[in-house]
């Protein structure tokens, strides 16, 4: 028995070390090792043995096994490295290569970076404030009276849990106005900043999504006017939508500015003439104010002191009115087809 074990594993060692084929090493590796292999078949021998020698032919006939296995498959990875380097050296490197495709920023993350670019270099600074707020901070403070529609179940997200005793309901922030009271409570005048981040409003068709972005500035100091304002506006337009667009302010009301004002941009498609898309040659692009005196006093400012303007719009909103365009579901922006992100 010991003797046709050694034959055995002799016979298997020099087929394996001759071949260089993967299917006849396979083959080598069924006629030995397989249900009905040679070894298999000896090793069914081993009951039959004298059994005071049966163990030490059973260790015999397992050490056979592993020395096979294991030439067979270190065989294995040499052939695959040598299957590797045959193909390798098949390439011809003269060919013009496949070209990856290659991504995008998301038409969003471009116009914010855009925006933020645009006002940075008039000296506003860009912030974020939390989009999980307090109700203190996204209505209360900016003079809201508690019966304001915005408040509703219908117009807000609010949070299910403890209302904070001094500042009311936990919600998802509508606006980005919120902003405007943590920064006039956690810094002194002058301010200027752009709070550009992500709101929510239970709100979903062709031209509203539930999340969308608002960026606001804010500037406050001891002498600005609606002048100052409407300066700031021509300029973002001129600059985001092109110099032939223009700024007009319209009057409007918001709890938070006073006086307060609609700001409009001469439509890009009819050049202010009329057409379809717009309103008599104008296409509405969001509030803007000056801040109101109660607004300045519930964060600690002197509105005798000190007066200043903010300005609120939706990135989606100027994204389709600067493309002219035709994205006739704004719900497509957030739908991450390729098809749709690939033609920005
Ligand atoms: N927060 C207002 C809105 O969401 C926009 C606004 C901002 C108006 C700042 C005036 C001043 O509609």
């Amino acid at each position: 028995m010991e003797n046709e074990l050694l034959n055995i594993k002799n016979n298997a060692m020099s087929l394996i070390l001759d071949t260089n084929d993967s299917e006849q090493l396979e083959e080598i590796k069924l006629q030995f090792l397989g249900r009905s292999g040679v070894l298999t078949q000896a090793m069914k021998e081993l009951p039959k043995i004298d059994p005071e020698k049966r163990k030490e032919v059973g260790m015999l006939a397992n050490e056979v096994k592993i020395t096979i296995e294991n030439a067979i498959s270190d065989k294995e990875q040499q052939l695959k490295h040598t299957n590797v380097r045959i193909r390798l050296e098949k390439i011809d490197v003269t060919n013009p290569g496949i070209r990856p495709p290659l991504g995008h920023l998301h038409l969003i993350t471009q116009a914010i970076s855009e925006i933020t670019t645009i006002f940075e270099r008039i000296g506003f600074t860009r912030v974020r404030y939390p989009e999980v707020e307090w109700d203190w901070y996204a209505f209360e403070a900016l003079n809201f009276p508690k019966d304001h529609p915005a408040r509703d179940d219908w117009e807000t997200f609010f949070i299910d849990t403890e209302p904070n005793k001094k500042f009311g309901p936990m919600l998802l922030t509508p606006h980005t106005s919120s902003g405007q009271i943590r920064e006039m409570q956690d810094n002194k005048p002058p301010i200027k900043i752009l709070n550009l981040t992500k709101c929510y409003r239970r709100q979903s068709d062709v031209s509203h999504v539930p999340m969308f972005h608002q960026f606001e500035g804010l500037a406050i100091d001891t002498n600005l006017s609606i002048v100052n304002l409407k300066g700031v506006l021509d300029y973002f337009v001129k600059s985001y939508f092109g110099e032939k667009r223009n700024a007009r302010i319209r009057p409007y009301h918001f709890e938070f500015t006073e006086p307060s004002f609609e700001v409009d941009v001469s439509c890009g498609v009819c050049s202010g003439r009329g057409c379809k898309l717009c309103k008599e040659g104008w296409l509405e692009m969001g509030g803007a104010g000056m801040v109101h005196p109660n607004v300045l006093k519930n964060t600690g400012i002197d509105p005798n002191k000190y007066n200043g303007f903010a300005f609120g719009w939706g990135v989606e909103r100027v994204l389709m009115m600067k493309e002219g365009i035709e994205i006739d579901d704004l719900r497509l922006l957030y739908s991450n087809k390729l098809e749709f992100l690939e033609q920005f």
